[in-house]
């Protein structure tokens, strides 16, 4: 016990030595502290201040940002250009169902509330490059706002047009079109419903590889606006290839007397190709009972728009051919045709309704020309079409 309270003893009486000692010292350690203190607080608000002020600066930029955007990034804002502006890149994944959806959109209000300069759409249906593309360069020059182009080529063709090319990247998602089969209405309506994304766009001609324009594009321009009627070759012919191929297996939707014969090459205003493309009651009677011999190229557009717009329709076609050498092709011309005479035939003789009116100005483009015609064509071109 003793012990153990002596042994306690020293520890009590260091105990209190400290204490004294600590609470002497006190004083000291109490102002260091503070000072220490002091200097924390003073380091803490400098750092507040500093920070505060950069934040401000970092807040003001990210609240900047969403107003630049549109500008560096070229995104569609919320106003009117949203639905006005063309789309700046052709290429597209939307499947043939969707692009159709999207291009079905049509206005109720009849009168544009911008300045619309209306445009056509040239579009060309071509199976791999354009021989007689620098003809149509020289064409299109000086007339950007007044047209577009679209191309639908064989999916496996790479085009190769310069950047300074009215071809180039123009060319739209494309599947295969297997020539006068079904897939070549395919192709003409995906041709359309690319186009009708520009709301500009307000004619649409159906052009190949093979066709080159009459006249300059002021002329064509001119023709086109001006008319009352779109240009789709439509008749009945009573014939073997005409009411022949009809298949009563179309009706109720299509009868014999409503069966129509044209050729594939149209010029549509931008009602008709809207009804092209939304048109899903009667595409899938053709697709299923015109086989051939009945070819749907020749038979299905030409039927469609006499049955539900025939007011509209001028009924003959604005692309001339040459079928006066028989077979079941019309005639291709090689560069020996291309003569000063055979240029000068080209506009004579024709005679027509314009407007419902007499007119000599019956096409205004021509096929069919063979690559070798290239260069005869632009010799004889300024003289003889005008561009
Ligand atoms: C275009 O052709 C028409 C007639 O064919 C002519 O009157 C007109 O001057 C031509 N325009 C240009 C810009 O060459
Ligand atoms: C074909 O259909 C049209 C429109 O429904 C009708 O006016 C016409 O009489 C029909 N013709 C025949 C031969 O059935
Ligand atoms: C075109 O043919 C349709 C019948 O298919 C007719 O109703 C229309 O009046 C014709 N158009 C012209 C300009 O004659």
């Amino acid at each position: 016990m003793v012990l153990m309270e002596e042994g306690n003893d020293p520890p009590i009486t260091t105990t209190v030595i400290n204490r004294t000692n600590q609470s002497r010292a006190l004083p000291h350690r109490l102002i260091q502290l503070l000072a220490l203190f002091i200097i924390l607080c003073f380091s803490i608000s400098l750092f507040s201040i500093y920070m505060i002020r950069k934040t401000e600066v970092v807040t003001t930029v990210t609240s900047a940002i969403p107003i630049l955007q549109p500008c560096i990034q070229e995104q569609p804002n919320n106003n009117l250009d949203r639905w006005i502006t063309p789309p700046s890149n052709l290429i597209h994944t939307m499947s043939d169902k969707e692009l159709f959806w999207r291009a079905s959109f049509v206005p109720q209000v009849i009168k544009y509330p911008f300045a619309r300069v209306p445009k056509i759409a040239f579009m060309f249906l071509a199976k791999g490059p354009l021989p007689l593309a620098p003809l149509w360069e020289r064409f299109f020059k000086g007339h950007t706002s007044l047209y577009s182009i679209y191309i639908h080529s064989l999916p496996s063709y790479e085009p190769s047009f310069p950047s300074t090319s009215v071809f180039y990247n123009r060319q739209i998602p494309s599947q295969i079109a297997e020539w006068g089969r079904m897939s070549m209405c395919d192709a003409e309506r995906r041709l359309l419903a690319n186009a009708l994304l520009d709301i500009s766009n307000e004619y649409f001609i159906l052009v190949s590889e093979s066709c080159i324009p009459l006249y300059n594009f002021t002329m064509i321009y001119h023709y086109m606006t001006q008319s009352k009627y779109s240009f789709m070759g439509s008749f009945d012919d009573p014939g073997p290839f005409g009411r022949g191929r009809y298949n009563p297996n179309m009706l109720p939707e299509v009868n014999v007397s409503q069966w129509r014969k044209g050729p594939q090459w149209f010029e549509v205003n931008r009602k008709l190709a809207s009804i092209i493309i939304s048109d899903v009651k009667y595409y899938p009677k053709f697709l299923e009972f015109c086989r051939p011999p009945c070819y749907v190229d020749e038979h299905y557009f030409p039927t469609l728009l006499a049955i539900r717009a025939p007011n509209l329709l001028a009924n003959r076609s604005l692309t001339w051919v040459d079928w006066s050498r028989g077979g079941a092709h019309p005639a291709t011309f090689g560069a020996n045709d291309i003569t000063e005479l055979f240029m000068n035939k080209l506009h004579e003789g024709r005679e027509c309704l314009y407007n419902d009116e007499p007119s000599l100005v019956c096409y205004l483009f021509a096929r069919k020309f063979a690559p070798s015609t290239l260069q005869q064509l632009l010799v004889f071109a300024p003289e003889f079409l005008g561009y």
